[in-house]
């Protein structure tokens, strides 16, 4: 195991942007910036043993700060969206901003992914980055202190551990929004990926995917991904659902969510074998299917058109502060919140 720092970039202010690289004895590597500490890279082999970067996004800071669409970063303090920009807490009510549509939250305004992190090396396989959130930033409560971990090992398990305690009583919602293409960023859609999502349950939307609060099963529809499907089959089904999100873009309900660690998907890309495996302690993952890149330029200028990278984005369900149905994300101040996902990486 090695770590090794470099400069990435700078920022038009001067600040400079660091880049920690995590490698392994099996050609898995990891790559994370300072800047939203953001995954940049991640390097692994495929059958042959060929190792590739897998990551759709970036090479360069200009990229992430002036073309984001979320590529690599963290999101918090509230991953995905929250309807009407809008929660209450103990009766008082928070007004977000609505950066989307003018109606919704998205990603708290982008708030973490555009911060500057401090970077730790923890061992020569683990960088800590940590980051403060003021009090009130875009309308949510708290001061909160955030670090995220990231740590590779020999079996090919990339780590990301999330901590984060606020000085008030707030809503607590941590991801990674990396775009994989297994077959290499630059090689096409991922609808020929085989998908499968532990879930027998999804969480339904309106047009401003908003989840309706129902737990629906997936039985006959084009959420039913428990045995390995072609992401392309039904992506472009008949389905309101599919309709209002433009593809998949969804929660996913975790099979036998208890808190503990558990395996949430798996994607393979038949022709490289490159496999992925998702796993996480909390009880959701959204299946992004990239449905709204549109062709901007990312790494080596190859374009990143529509669907050329998924997301599976380990979360607590969108707009959860909205529904007392769903597993819930409110920490008291001083409550520490904990999690872990890790991605696996391997041959089939
Ligand atoms: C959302 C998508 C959105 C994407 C990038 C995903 O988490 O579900 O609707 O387009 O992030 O912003």
């Amino acid at each position: 195991m090695s770590v090794n720092v470099s400069e990435f970039g700078s920022l038009k202010d001067g600040r400079i942007i660091h880049k920690y690289t995590l490698q392994n004895k099996n050609k898995v590597s990891a790559s994370v910036i300072t800047y939203g500490a953001t995954l940049t890279e991640i390097c692994a082999p495929d059958k042959n043993d060929i190792s590739k970067d897998i990551l759709v996004g970036f090479d360069n800071i200009e990229g992430f700060v002036e073309r984001t669409d979320y590529q690599g970063v963290i999101v918090g303090p509230y991953a995905n969206r929250i309807g009407n920009a809008s929660f209450s807490i103990d009766g008082v009510q928070y007004k977000l901003v609505a950066n989307e549509k003018d109606v919704t939250c998205l990603h708290s305004n982008g708030e973490f992914n555009t911060a500057v992190w401090d970077a730790e090396v923890i061992d020569d396989s683990c960088v800590a980055f940590t980051y403060v959130s003021p009090d009130g930033l875009n309308g949510f409560p708290g001061k909160m202190n955030v670090s995220v971990r990231y740590s590779l090992n020999d079996e090919n398990e990339l780590k990301l551990e999330y901590f984060a305690v606020s000085d008030k009583k707030t809503v607590i919602n941590l991801t990674n929004h990396a775009y994989f293409n297994l077959g290499g960023y630059d090689s096409g859609t991922i609808l020929d990926h085989m998908i499968t999502i532990n879930a027998d349950k999804y969480t339904p939307v309106d047009s401003f995917s908003i989840p309706t609060g129902e737990i629906a099963d997936v039985v006959n529809t084009p959420f039913d991904l428990r045995n390995s499907n072609r992401i392309g089959d039904m992506i472009d089904a008949d389905c309101v659902q599919l309709d209002y999100t433009g593809g998949y873009d969804h929660n996913f309900c975790i099979n036998g969510y208890n808190g503990s660690v558990l395996k949430a998907a798996e994607v393979t890309e038949p022709e490289s074998g490159r496999t992925l495996e998702v796993f996480t302690d909390l009880p959701g993952v959204q299946f992004y299917a990239g449905n709204f890149l549109k062709g901007d330029l990312g790494k080596a200028n190859v374009r990143m058109e529509k669907r050329s990278g998924f997301c599976l984005e380990t979360q607590f369900y969108p707009d959860t502060p909205n529904h007392a149905n769903f597993p819930q994300c409110t920490f008291d101040a001083g409550e520490e919140f904990r999690s872990i996902t890790i991605f696996k990486f391997s041959v089939k």
